[in-house]
């Protein structure tokens, strides 16, 4: 897809909003009123949208997100954008799920879960395109660098769509640009090591990364004592996820974000806040498989889940651990954002 201008992107985007929200309208009203003939295109109308939405996500976390953080550089504006992202993870994640289950969706079985699955998954899309139409985009309507910067990146945008393979190739939660910048490895940096969170993160990343070891290992040597004990050890990493996640969201990322203007740095860290966003609908899915991970089978499916889940998870630490981290801590601009905004955490805290 090339665009001619930015207003030819912004005019699509917006587009496929009023689709969105027009569409969440029709469902809820046919849901309430149980519209047979409704639900019977269901399923093919779930298959359409997971590509013209992963389509629509990666417009907006290529061109729009990165212009929105750079032209404003302002502490709330990223942190609108950050939980945008995360949206687009945890969305991406539920329209799979619901995609697996899509034969299930039989013409007019109104009384199937997946249904009310699906409702509250188009209400939650409906509320995200919302807020990006009535909070975002006329922010970065009023500020001309957001609308420079959205030129610019929707020109590298257009070439790369023409060279780049088919988006719905990709799986969720690993976009190209985070493939792409993975691999730089840096050294890394001691200038940070002075910050308590700096060192509680980093201590946190190589613990994760043990335990996902320790796990595969356990999974080769087919380890029954290990797997019995399974659901403490996510009990366990569930709890001390959530807050290493927050920390993150709320310094470190808008730290990056903030304090350079380099697209690689940016889309690697967009690219980690989705897949806070994946990893929370996978810590949801192991709460409510909690009964099956504690009979300590290891050939079960959700086993394999979570093995997928942790092997992601791995690749996710070892990234911010090399490469996120160290880049904050060399770049002046980057450190001292950081230490503002976690002065301002403690300060509401
Ligand atoms: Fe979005
Ligand atoms: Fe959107
Ligand atoms: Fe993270
Ligand atoms: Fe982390």
């Amino acid at each position: 897809m090339v665009f001619q201008n930015i207003e030819n992107a912004t005019a699509k985007i917006a587009g496929e909003h009023k689709l969105i929200t027009d569409y969440v309208e029709r469902f809820l009203k046919a849901y309430k009123h149980r519209d047979k003939a409704f639900f019977g295109e269901l399923s093919a109308f779930m298959s359409l949208m997971e590509k013209e939405l992963y389509n629509h996500f990666s417009l907006e976390e290529r061109v729009f997100f990165p212009a929105a953080v750079h032209g404003a550089k302002d502490y709330d504006i990223t942190l609108m954008v950050l939980n945008l992202q995360k949206e687009h993870g945890l969305l991406e994640t539920r329209l799979s799920g619901i995609l697996k289950n899509k034969y299930a969706i039989v013409s007019g079985r109104m009384e199937n879960p997946l249904v009310k699955t699906i409702a509250d998954f188009l209400k939650d899309l409906g509320s995200h395109a919302e807020m990006e139409m009535r909070d975002l985009f006329p922010a970065m309507d009023e500020n001309i660098r957001c609308k420079t910067l959205m030129e610019r990146y929707l020109s590298m945008f257009s070439k790369d769509e023409q060279t780049a393979p088919d988006i719905s190739d990709e799986k969720p939660g690993t976009r190209k640009a985070a493939a792409d910048s993975g691999n730089k490895k840096e050294s890394p940096s001691q200038s940070l090591s002075a910050y308590s969170s700096v060192s509680r993160l980093a201590g946190e990343h190589k613990l994760m990364a043990t335990h996902v070891t320790r796990f595969e290992r356990a999974l080769r040597d087919k380890d029954e004592k290990f797997f019995a004990e399974l659901s403490t050890f996510l009990e366990f990493l569930k709890k001390d996820l959530h807050s290493h996640f927050i920390l993150e969201e709320l310094s470190f990322f808008p730290a990056a974000l903030n304090g350079c203007f380099d697209y690689d740095m940016t889309m690697t860290v967009l690219n980690l806040q989705r897949q806070h966003g994946v990893f929370e609908t996978e810590l949801q899915y192991i709460r409510e498989n909690k009964q099956i991970i504690s009979a300590g089978w290891i050939k079960n499916p959700v086993i394999e889940r979570i093995a997928v889940f942790l092997r992601a998870l791995k690749s996710h630490v070892i990234l911010e651990l090399n490469q996120v981290f160290p880049n904050i801590g060399k770049d002046d601009a980057c450190r001292n954002l950081l230490i503002k905004y976690l002065k301002d955490m403690k300060s509401r805290d």
